[in-house]
């Protein structure tokens, strides 16, 4: 991070430290109906319009190692491949024969030269192209060039692989401009991912994704396994265009969260990553930490109003030996533990919303940020197109920083 941007944090910091009470030049965040999170009609507007729409962080370059190494990617009712063509690009296309929308792949990650559907073996080129159609002189008006796979956007950033099922979004880099200067200094390109778990859970997506957007709960939820590492009074929210926030806490005790595991710091990253926790929660369901010593990437998917399926990315740095393993197999039963902390109250927030006991939810100062992502959600939705009672007031337009 510029030194610029790191005295900003500082001098935000201080104000923090010594804060007795609510800013006066802050807005007062209104309540938030309840609804939000379980109602039907709800989710069927953020599906049209955030999660079709927007772009969607799936994994890392460094997944796609050769020529024709694929992942599926299974979310949000598509199975996508992505794969590394000939000419070293990564695409993206859904994982559906042009034929009769056999699913090509089933294998959730491989390498193969090229895609041949199971069901008649029509078979299609790292590029999408389709080259082969057994028997087909019996398909005499196919034009093979127009049958190749469908194309999904698929743009890097950082190393970051992204997803976007629209094809009029603006582009990844536009989207994920005000991050930029977040993450100087900080070598995402260089990670590589160490374990990947997945998680359910009965509760809105938003309910899972809120949780990690404040600071507030950390000392009375994790006093144990977080809350001795971050000194949650310095907690530094910034707001930032399209959704976007980003946090910065002061370590203590030591300079990576994962201290207890063993893991040792990394080079690779500015001091400034030692001494702070620098959290990036990206529109519209990402959130991760960075750290020195590596750091769980988490994403929130819906699979129902009711449910959600937690996704979560270990990244380090590269490094073969045995003790690396063993650091990421407690790295994983450290940051699970965590998450167990959490999530044992998911269920009960999402129960007393939905049995209408509580209609509204309360957010206060430290919970703006859970608020801005909800705003974003209703830009983008437009809010024309949402019932009244659903809305949310928008008020922390003008407290955005650059
Ligand atoms: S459905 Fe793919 S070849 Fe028939
Ligand atoms: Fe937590």
């Amino acid at each position: 991070m510029k030194a610029h941007d790191v005295n900003v944090i500082r001098e935000a910091m201080e104000f923090q430290l010594g804060r007795s009470q609510h800013p006066d030049e802050f807005p007062v965040l209104p309540q938030v109906p309840a609804a939000r999170y379980f109602d039907p009609g709800f989710a069927a507007l953020e599906k049209e319009h955030i999660w079709l729409k927007t772009w969607l962080m799936v994994g890392h370059e460094s997944e796609f190692p050769d020529t024709g190494s694929y992942r599926l990617i299974d979310k949000l009712d598509h199975s996508v491949i992505i794969s590394r063509g000939k000419d070293g690009q990564l695409r993206a296309f859904h994982n559906s024969c042009r034929h009769r929308a056999s699913a090509l792949l089933m294998e959730p990650q491989g390498k193969t030269q090229r895609f041949t559907c199971p069901y008649h073996a029509w078979g299609y080129g790292l590029d999408g192209d389709l080259i082969v159609v057994p028997d087909a002189h019996d398909f005499p008006c196919l034009n093979k060039s127009e049958m190749g796979l469908v194309p999904v956007r698929c743009e890097i950033w950082r190393g970051l692989v992204y997803l976007n099922f629209d094809n009029d979004a603006e582009s990844l880099a536009d989207f994920m401009a005000p991050m930029a200067a977040q993450t100087t200094g900080f070598p995402l390109e260089k990670l590589v991912v160490k374990n990947r778990y997945l998680i359910e859970a009965d509760c809105n997506w938003k309910v899972a994704f809120d949780n990690f957007l404040e600071i507030y709960h950390v000392r009375f939820c994790h006093p144990q396994s977080l809350a001795p590492y971050l000194n949650s009074q310095s907690f530094v929210v910034s707001l930032f265009e399209n959704g976007h926030s980003r946090f910065a806490t002061r370590k203590q005790q030591t300079d990576t969260l994962f201290a207890y595991t063993g893991l040792t710091v990394s080079d690779q990253a500015d001091q400034t990553f030692n001494e702070y926790t620098i959290a990036l929660p990206t529109f519209p369901n990402s959130f991760y930490a960075l750290d020195s010593a590596g750091f769980n990437y988490l994403t929130f998917w819906p699979l129902a109003p009711g449910k959600v399926l937690m996704e979560g990315t270990l990244f380090g740095w590269p490094d073969d030996s045995e003790e690396d393993k063993a650091y990421w197999a407690t790295m994983r039963t450290a940051v699970e533990g965590i998450l167990a902390e959490d999530m044992y109250l998911f269920g009960g927030i999402q129960k007393s919303m939905q049995n209408g006991v509580i209609p509204k939810l309360v957010m206060g100062y430290q919970e703006r940020a859970l608020y801005w992502y909800q705003e974003e959600i209703d830009r983008r939705i437009g809010a024309e197109r949402i019932p009244e009672a659903l809305r949310i007031t928008p008020v922390l337009a003008g407290q955005e920083q650059r």
